[in-house]
């Protein structure tokens, strides 16, 4: 038959290995044979392929579902075996599967199939790492922290607060996977080479019987768009490199002895007997680097290819399939790793105040009693270098006024009280000053743990 003679034609001779996608294409042999049965049902219903000889595919499916992609002829891809296998069960009747489609819609669509579910495992581990950061967040509300900018003390803040920042940023990511999803979520099939086909196909049947949300209309368009693949890599992307700067600071954290992870998170050494390594977090830094890789050679390999298909396309699928796992394990672990750490409230208390970090809160205190935001500034400035970590609050106290009469030529304490600028230079009274919007302070927090 003719598919004998093309075979004859093209046998890929010493570059056959270079062809063929079908080690690769395990990851897509479910959605084919999915595909293919949609495809049938559909050829049945329209009286394309008599309802027999549909039956006699459909069952060969099942046989070839049940031996595995293992067991699957020699062929070109996944798509070209499991025909293969299927006029073998059936005889040349199995050819009539083909019917109106190619290996263009089909491969479009099976890549859709298979992404869906990997987008969707990794919004549900994005789900239950908010779910981790808002329970520890919640042990930790009134856990004062110092916080940084440039890794310089800068204001002291909470653990509640800090964990919050980055729940925010996983929530975000988990709005892109599920826009990506939605232009994900549309069936190219029946759009066969790229220029339809005379047979009365069911585009909305198969994209039903699918799963899909409707199709993606022009067939040109549909067997050879991949920008789903970009979206797709761009948005794990995106979450890994949010779960890289958690990872980067939990890792620095446990350097600074102020976070602790459960053995279970922890790695040692095989040499050094006393270390505890944090490299789990360590290789969730390291997804992100493998992800942006993803999304760049996504896009690389997409850039300036014309229309319709080429092979090229070939390439681009299978590894947005493994990035996605990488960054949805990455996603669990790190989850797992916050969800068991211990955090150090003694430890952390005692280097909230450190580097002058309340000095803010003493330059909010004069402008609110009535100095210009910018004097403030300068006096509690002029102050810092003086200012020792070990200083008690009105030691402190003492020399940001010695500050203030040298630049308003008059003492602190004619504005504000003592008590009023030794309280701020609390960090816990610092913190719970800040209950702006969003703001660190506990009951702030609260409000917003419970919204
Ligand atoms: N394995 C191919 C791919 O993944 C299937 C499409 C082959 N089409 C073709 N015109 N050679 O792209």
């Amino acid at each position: 038959g003719d598919t004998a003679v093309r075979r004859d034609r093209f046998t890929g001779g010493p570059a056959r290995e270079f062809l063929s996608s079908l080690a690769a294409d395990a990851a897509i042999f479910e959605a084919d044979l999915a595909v293919d049965r949609a495809h049938v049902v559909m050829l049945a219903e329209q009286g394309i392929v008599d309802d027999g000889v549909a039956g006699e595919i459909l069952a060969a499916l099942d046989e070839v579902e049940a031996a595995g992609h293992g067991a699957l002829p020699d062929g070109e891809d996944v798509h070209e075996a499991i025909e293969t296998a299927v006029i073998d069960r059936v005889g040349p009747d199995g050819g009539r599967m083909h019917t109106a489609r190619s290996r263009n819609d089909e491969v479009a669509t099976c890549i859709r199939y298979r992404l869906r579910e990997d987008l969707l495992d990794a919004v549900e581990a994005t789900v239950a790492a908010r779910e981790a950061l808002v329970d520890v967040a919640d042990e930790h509300a009134e856990t004062v922290m110092p916080g940084y900018t440039h890794l310089q003390p800068a204001q002291p803040t909470t653990v509640a607060h800090y964990l919050l920042s980055y729940e925010g940023g996983v929530a975000r990511d988990a709005e892109r996977l599920i826009d990506a999803y939605d232009r994900v979520n549309r069936s190219p099939l029946g759009a066969a080479a790229f220029a339809g086909t005379p047979f009365d196909v069911d585009r909305d049947r198969t994209a039903e019987l699918l799963g899909f949300d409707g199709t993606v209309r022009n067939s040109m368009d549909a067997a050879s768009a991949r920008d789903f693949l970009a979206e797709a890599a761009t948005a794990l992307a995106t979450l890994a490199t949010t779960l890289s700067g958690l990872a980067e600071d939990l890792i620095l954290f446990s350097k600074d002895g102020v976070v602790e992870l459960a053995d279970a998170y922890a790695s040692t050494s095989s040499i050094m007997p006393q270390k505890k390594n944090p490299d789990t977090l360590e290789l969730t830094r390291g997804v992100a680097g493998d992800a942006i890789g993803e999304a760049t050679s996504t896009l690389s390999l997409l850039k300036g290819l014309p229309r319709a298909y080429n092979r090229d396309l070939q390439r681009a699928h299978a590894s947005v399939f493994e990035i996605a796992g990488d960054v949805r394990e990455a996603t669990t672990v790190a989850a797992g790793a916050v969800a068991t750490a211990e955090w150090d409230e003694a430890a952390l208390a005692a280097t909230a105040g450190e580097g002058f970090s309340t000095a803010t809160g003493v330059a909010d205190l004069l402008a609110a009693n009535g100095l210009p935001f910018r004097t403030a500034h300068e006096i509690v400035a002029s102050a810092a270098p003086a200012v020792d970590d070990d200083d008690d609050p009105a030691t402190a106290a003492a020399k940001v006024d010695e500050a203030a009469r040298a630049v308003l030529g008059e003492s602190l304490f004619e504005r504000v009280s003592r008590d009023e600028v030794e309280r701020v230079l609390d960090p816990a009274a610092s913190v719970a000053s800040r209950d702006s919007a969003g703001g660190p302070a506990p009951a702030t927090v609260a409000e917003d743990l419970t919204a």
